[in-house]
């Protein structure tokens, strides 16, 4: 038997406020208006938000031990096993308010008591009639467009590199567009200078309810800046950020290259098998230094500078940000290993700037995770279809290798140079010079 409690009445007439607002005390976007005095248990606001515990699409969750029901209009209407359905809003909210349950019987103690204002109640019970069905989209997504955003150095020292990000993430969406958009979406894309500051761009971005970010360049240091990102529950599909190890600061964040860490294991690894009669150096990157073991020493660019006589041979090692460092006469006779913090096809995609290549795999990652979501979406979906994409190649020959273990796309990768081979490759050029200027 279905009872239609909603039916006809309060969804239909509830005020267009009530369901974005009852959304996000059901997502835990905002706390209630009695604070931690809200449930019986005091639960800090990021505890206290349904979605918690019932799950982000209303539809129930079992996780350690504590099993909540689905609720959501459908199911509270419903019998549950031999349990009576609900029958009135009253008796909904009583549930929701005093815990009285189906039948009149009391609801487990794992279910808050709340205390909700006149408001707050009318925004909650609008909202489960909402929650995860089709209409249910979080913000920055409508039936026919969503918003992405764009959080980059667009003006001051760095400008280069992030209009060129800018410029290549562009690109990609307009080419979507024009291919009818993702799941009938147009993409909006909402750009936020990061020279004005970084946190307080970040938060003019959230003012504009933008659904993700996509690409990305911050202080990779700033765990209060990516704090901020998992309290507005916006995802961060292929961040331009390099950080020191590969794991982000929480599941909200994803990243496009790989870590310091990585990239550090894996040059050391290349040099050790690199054929050469004279030493094996690598330039100092990352933090920790490898004490000389193994045949690898690291070395400061002091030393770079008085290597031995120019006849001298030997394999030299660096990344990225020393690739300004190393002069031309050790070119001439070492080997060098440069590590990247991509796979090294990317180089050999010969269409531009290196950052407008970057700038526009990222924004193919979130283009081809959009359309793996599927059409109804919720705030989770992007960071949870990760794992789902893995093997895409934004790039031909770089594939992405998330896992429900890892949110970074891209392995790091070599590029080898032999002293015949004098060639830095041209598009390594303006990487080099956008370091320089750090
Ligand atoms: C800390 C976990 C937790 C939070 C937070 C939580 N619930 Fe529950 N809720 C439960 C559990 C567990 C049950 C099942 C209790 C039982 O069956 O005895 C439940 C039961 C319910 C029921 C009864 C369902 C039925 O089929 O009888 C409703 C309605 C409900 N919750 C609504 C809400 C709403 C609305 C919110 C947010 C304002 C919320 N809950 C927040 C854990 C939670």
């Amino acid at each position: 038997m279905i009872l239609l409690i909603w039916a006809g009445g309060s969804v239909a007439f509830a005020r267009a406020g009530d369901i974005v607002d009852g959304r996000a005390l059901f997502q835990g976007t905002r706390p209630f208006s009695a604070g931690i005095a809200a449930t019986d248990r005091h639960l800090p606001a990021a505890f206290a938000g349904c979605a918690n515990c019932h799950g982000t699409n209303g539809a129930g969750k079992t996780e350690g031990g504590m099993s909540a029901p689905a609720i959501g209009k459908v199911s509270l209407e419903s019998l549950r096993g031999p349990l009576a359905p609900y029958r009135s809003k009253d008796a909904v909210l009583a549930a929701i308010e005093a815990g009285i349950g189906r039948g009149g019987d009391p609801l487990g103690s794992i279910m808050p008591r709340y205390t909700l204002s006149a408001d707050e109640r009318e925004a909650l019970f609008s909202y489960l009639a909402r929650v995860g069905t089709p209409a249910d989209l979080p913000p920055g997504v409508s039936a026919d467009a969503l918003r992405l955003g764009l959080l980059l150095p667009l003006s001051g020292p760095h400008a280069k590199q992030g209009q060129a990000v800018a410029d290549g993430i562009t690109r990609v969406i307009t080419a979507t567009n024009h291919a009818g958009g993702i799941h009938g979406r147009r993409i909006e894309l909402i750009a936020r200078d990061t020279a004005m500051g970084e946190r307080a761009a970040l938060n003019s971005l959230v003012r504009q309810d933008i659904y993700a970010i996509v690409g990305g360049m911050w202080d990779a240091t700033d765990d209060a800046l990516e704090q901020r990102l998992a309290e507005a529950r916006i995802p961060v599909v292929a961040s331009l950020v390099v950080r020191q190890d590969a794991r982000p600061t929480n599941r909200w964040i994803s990243d496009l290259m790989a870590s310091r860490t990585a990239q550090k294991k894996l040059l050391e690894a290349t040099l050790l098998s690199c054929q050469t009669n004279g030493p094996r150096w690598m330039l100092q990157m990352g933090k920790d230094a490898i004490r000389g073991d193994a045949g690898v020493v690291e070395v400061t660019d002091d030393r770079v500078r008085q290597l031995p006589a120019p006849e001298a041979d030997g394999c030299l090692g660096y990344d990225l940000s020393n690739l300004g460092v190393v002069k031309s006469e050790v070119t001439e006779h070492w080997r060098r290993r440069i590590v990247l913090p991509f796979p090294a096809a990317v180089l050999s995609d010969a269409s531009g700037d290196i950052w407008t290549l970057l700038g526009a795999a990222s924004s193919r990652i979130a283009m081809e995770a959009l359309s793996a979501a599927g059409a109804s979406l919720h705030e989770t979906s992007l960071i949870e279809v990760l794992p789902q994409i893995a093997g895409f190649e934004p790039i031909p020959g770089a594939p992405v290798e998330f896992s429900v273990g890892r949110a970074n796309a891209w392995d790091a990768g070599i590029l080898a140079l032999d002293p015949e081979d004098n060639s830095e490759s041209r598009n390594m050029g303006p990487w080099a010079a956008a370091k320089k200027e750090d």
